[in-house]
């Protein structure tokens, strides 16, 4: 069996626009599962600079799962660009110092936590995707959009804010699939069976 490496960078030959993301993170608090690929109309090595105001003192992780495809130009909006909003004004007084500083005590920026990516999902090309938000397995998220909620696993997205354009399968089957986690499986089991994975048979596949 010819099981291509998780562990390469440039997967594929003489092309060097699209990476196996896991392998050109630098950042740890972004973490990305096997298989997740990224692909850049320039550089592939780009990706972090896409995931913006992520700073360390913040500590909010982006966490990717197995087997997504990200497009050229997605964009992860982090916790770090979120000023306070409730108050009357949401200018940062407090970080350029003097008797400014103290502007923000008793008060903190907001965080909405993690960024997390679920498995097997298409994030179409310029995307972008605000602080806190969950995307589930097999989500198909349409170029443009801004995602702005969490996503339901196995629907598809588009659009600013992002709405619901449809569901991949019936409710029934989506509950099928997220018990079946195929990409959990061994690898040499994913191969043997991507004639059904990526035909829609569902039937068959839950034979
Ligand atoms: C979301 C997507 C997968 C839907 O494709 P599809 O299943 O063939 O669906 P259709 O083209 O029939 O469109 C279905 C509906 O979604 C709408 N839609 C499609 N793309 C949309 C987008 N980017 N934003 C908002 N709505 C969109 C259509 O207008 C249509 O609406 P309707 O049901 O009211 O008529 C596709 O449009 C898309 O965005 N693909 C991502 C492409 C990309 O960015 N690739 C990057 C390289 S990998």
């Amino acid at each position: 069996m010819s099981i291509p490496d998780k562990d390469q960078k440039l997967p594929l030959p003489n092309y060097e626009r699209l990476c196996f993301l896991k392998n050109i993170i630098t950042n740890p608090n972004i973490i990305v599962g096997d298989y997740t690929y990224y692909d850049d109309f320039e550089d592939c090595s780009n990706f972090e600079k896409n995931v913006k105001y992520h700073f360390d003192f913040i500590g909010d992780k982006l966490i990717i799962g197995k087997f997504c495809m990200i497009a050229s130009d997605v964009v992860f909006i982090m916790n770090g660009a979120n000023h306070l909003s409730s108050g009357v004004t949401a200018y940062p007084f407090a970080i350029f110092g003097g008797d400014w500083a103290k502007a923000m005590q008793d008060t903190s920026y907001p965080s909405k936590g993690d960024t997390i990516v679920g498995n097997d999902v298409w994030i179409g090309h310029h995307v972008t995707i605000m602080p806190g938000i969950t995307i589930g397995d097999g989500a198909i998220i349409a170029t443009n959009a801004t995602v702005t909620k969490d996503v339901a696993p196995y629907t598809v997205v588009g659009g600013n804010p992002a709405q619901l354009i449809k569901k991949r399968f019936s409710d029934e089957q989506i509950v099928k699939l997220l018990e079946l986690r195929w990409w959990n499986w061994d690898i040499e089991k994913i191969t043997q069976n991507l004639p059904l994975l990526v035909k829609g048979d569902l039937d068959l596949l839950f034979r």
